[in-house]
């Protein structure tokens, strides 16, 4: 006769089996699945085109001794929520300092990267916390919230680019204390807005986010209109 600790651990086992073998409750249920397009942020003025491919890291000595970013997801039709969109993305963000490469200190390509994701629409980011800049130096505490800038290219050109930005849980200068406007940058907007734990170690801050676009993509912001 099994003990009852034995028992116990036997039930936990196979609800745990259970849950993975089957799919997830709304498509039990026929519920629709729920998203909606990843709103677009503007370009901004540090965007270069012909950032290399991305390897283990896009910063320098992000393996040192600093905070490292890890982002990962899925790039999906928002029409369903789950068919993959296999993309190519490129990924720019200000350095430790709130320096952009290329701009601000003299190295092309550095916080800069070109990600090819997955055929089933998996990112991967792996980059040094990016720090926060001011937009108007004379301004004190005009500061952005620390972000990371996307420009998305489906393969299949039906669903169009996006370009937006990604932003961090508990950033005291996410909306409305961001001096960038909201009309242009968005960090009012939750789904851009991950939050990050630290289960690997305290120096590394980990994170999900999946994107969503829809055919005929999810809209432009004018880069006219200004923003960082
Ligand atoms: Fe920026």
């Amino acid at each position: 006769m099994p003990s009852r600790a034995f028992s116990f651990y036997l039930c936990l086992h196979v609800a745990f089996v259970t849950s993975q073998l089957l799919p997830p409750f709304p498509r039990i249920l026929g519920g629709a699945p729920k998203c909606r397009p990843t709103a677009p942020a503007t370009l901004g003025p540090y965007y270069i085109a012909g950032a290399p491919p991305s390897k283990e890291t896009i910063c320098k000595g992000a393996n040192e001794n600093h905070q490292r970013l890890i982002v990962t997801g899925r790039i999906l039709d928002a029409t369903d929520c789950r068919t993959p969109l296999a993309s190519i993305i490129e990924v720019w963000h200000a350095d430790m300092n709130g320096a952009y490469s290329h701009f601000q200190y003299n190295d092309s390509y550095d916080c800069r990267a070109t990600i090819e994701t997955r055929s089933d629409g998996q990112y991967f980011l792996k980059t040094k916390f990016p720090g926060r800049y001011r937009i108007n130096e004379k301004v004190v505490n005009s500061y952005r919230p620390a972000h990371v800038h996307f420009k998305i290219t489906p393969l299949n050109p039906k669903y169009g680019v996006l370009i937006t930005q990604l932003y961090f849980e508990n950033d005291m200068f996410l909306y409305p204390h961001d001096s960038c406007d909201a009309t242009v940058c968005t960090s009012n907007d939750t789904a851009l807005i991950v939050s990050l734990t630290n289960f690997r170690d305290v120096k590394t801050f980990e994170g999900k986010w999946d994107v969503y676009i829809k055919p005929g993509g999810n809209g432009f912001i004018d880069s006219g209109k200004g923003g960082h």
